[in-house]
């Protein structure tokens, strides 16, 4: 089991933003979490009334950006617990826990590939973000794809990072080059053997960009996204099949991830 997490308790939420689609962004002022969380870590959220149980589980959501006094999540509406978030004004309260997981780890690097699919792009502009800061002469290419334009989100945000490239696909071709993120990955040329490739999204493909990565030889890291009851390792909920006989060979996307090596999975 994870260390318990730095911070559980009720938040205010500040903002909550409809982006387009069916994707909202929620600020919460939160310093204990916001100052601590690390790229591709997340939070529990319980999205429900305080007097309510209903739903019972909390839901994970990716830190998505976090600075000394706040953070946002990017979340799309899928059920019952995100129409209750969508619904939230600024001054509503919220119960959290976390941050929690093992996030991204960047390395130096010459160039940084991040790949996004759809709601996946969650966890990355705050990766961007620590790259663009950390590593401020490397070269940033992000990638995001969606099923249509509604779905792309936070293109500018990525943008206004500054030194970093940003290409758009979509698989009706509503924004971007139509087709698929591997598709615009054959146009990218390096000839740079010192690159990180970052991605998260749909398990199709996260399983076609490590196989992309592994036929030339780049490391690869991968968020992956999982239904989760607890966040913390105790319900043994979140397994997911890994490649490593030795270790074991269930890995727990919270307390194992929800960053791996492509390679311990694939
Ligand atoms: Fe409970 Fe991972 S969500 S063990």
């Amino acid at each position: 089991m994870l260390d318990s997490p730095c911070f559980s308790g009720q938040v205010r939420v500040e903002e909550n933003t409809f982006c387009s689609g069916n994707i909202f962004r929620m600020r919460m002022s939160c310093s204990e979490i916001s100052r601590k969380a690390d790229p591709g870590q997340f939070i529990m959220v319980k999205a429900a009334w305080q007097q309510s149980d209903d739903p019972f589980l909390p839901r994970p959501f990716s830190v998505h950006w976090a600075d000394s006094e706040s953070l946002e999540i990017l979340y799309k509406v899928v059920g019952r617990g995100t129409r209750f978030l969508s619904r939230l004004r600024s001054g509503d309260r919220l119960t959290v826990y976390g941050p929690l997981g093992r996030g991204f780890t960047v390395k130096p690097a010459g160039e940084y590939l991040v790949i996004g699919g759809g709601i996946g792009v969650a966890p990355l502009l705050f990766l961007a973000r620590s790259i663009r800061k950390n590593q401020p002469e490397s070269h940033l290419h992000i990638v995001i794809g969606a099923r249509c334009s509604d779905e792309i989100v936070a293109a500018d945000r990525f943008e206004s990072l500054g030194r970093s490239s940003v290409k758009l696909v979509t698989e009706d071709g509503s924004r971007g080059l139509k087709g698929l993120v591997t598709d615009l990955l054959s146009y990218f040329d390096f000839n740079n053997n010192n690159l990180l490739v970052y991605s998260c999204g749909p398990m199709p493909m996260l399983k076609a960009v490590s196989r992309w990565c592994r036929g030339k030889d780049w490391p690869c890291q991968v968020s992956i996204e999982t239904v989760m009851a607890c966040g913390i390792g105790a319900c043994l909920g979140c397994a997911v099949e890994g490649k490593d006989e030795l270790n074991g060979k269930y890995l727990h996307v919270c307390s194992d991830g929800p960053v791996f090596d492509s390679g311990r999975l694939w």
